[in-house]
């Protein structure tokens, strides 16, 4: 068994898969053990929608052209010169890198009083999960955020209705086909305040 610390700092985010299926059970147990999750007043607020290539690729409109161009003008200023990110990031978005699956993260409408933003926040910390697990069972995952501005849009186009909840997130995930190495990572501060 990897040490947790190993799985959190060897995973990376893989934009190219195998032309190999994985079996939905292998999705649903990463899914059953991330939402263990903390939640505001545990109120366990997400949903998931599981969307093969083909079903993706197979819509009238294509929710990776219609991410890129949301994002161009940001992905442009981070990256200065057309540089390969930017071109890393592009063809990613064309077929997903050949994922067999993405894992639509949403926060669902089982609301209460919580604020949103926590509710987001953990459906975000079952994505990390999610992220984790995939990678200590072997296979690779992208999180693909969907932004506040894009998210009705991207939902319509992806065929999934508001009543499933608030689409955060698409999570690439299948048999990784390539090798990244460790990152470093930027300075930070850590203040203990006595
Ligand atoms: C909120 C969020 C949104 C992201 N959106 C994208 C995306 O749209 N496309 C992409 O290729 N990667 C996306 N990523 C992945 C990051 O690019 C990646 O995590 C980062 O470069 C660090 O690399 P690592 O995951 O290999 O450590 C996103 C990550 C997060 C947390």
């Amino acid at each position: 068994m990897k040490p947790l610390s190993d799985i959190i700092t060897n995973r990376r985010s893989i934009r190219k898969y195998k032309d190999k299926k994985i079996s939905e059970e292998i999705i649903r147990e990463i899914i059953n053990t991330a939402v263990w999750a903390p939640s505001p007043f545990n109120s366990q607020p997400w949903n998931f929608v599981i969307l093969s290539r083909e079903y993706v690729l197979s819509r009238k409109d294509h929710i990776g052209n219609f991410l890129y161009e949301k994002a161009k003008t940001a992905i442009e200023k981070i990256s200065q010169k057309k540089d390969l990110s930017q071109l890393i990031i592009k063809k990613f978005l064309k077929n997903f890198g050949n994922a067999p699956y993405l894992i639509g993260a949403l926060r669902s409408n089982r609301i209460g009083d919580t604020d949103i933003e926590f509710q987001r926040a953990s459906v975000y910390a079952v994505i990390q999960n999610i992220l984790l697990l995939a990678y200590d069972k072997g296979l690779g995952t992208c999180w693909i955020g969907i932004d506040e501005k894009s998210r009705t849009e991207a939902q319509e186009i992806l065929g999934i209705d508001k009543d499933k909840g608030e689409l955060l997130a698409l999570i690439t995930i299948g048999i990784p086909d390539q090798r990244i190495k460790t990152l470093e990572r930027k300075p930070f501060h850590i203040w203990f305040l006595e």
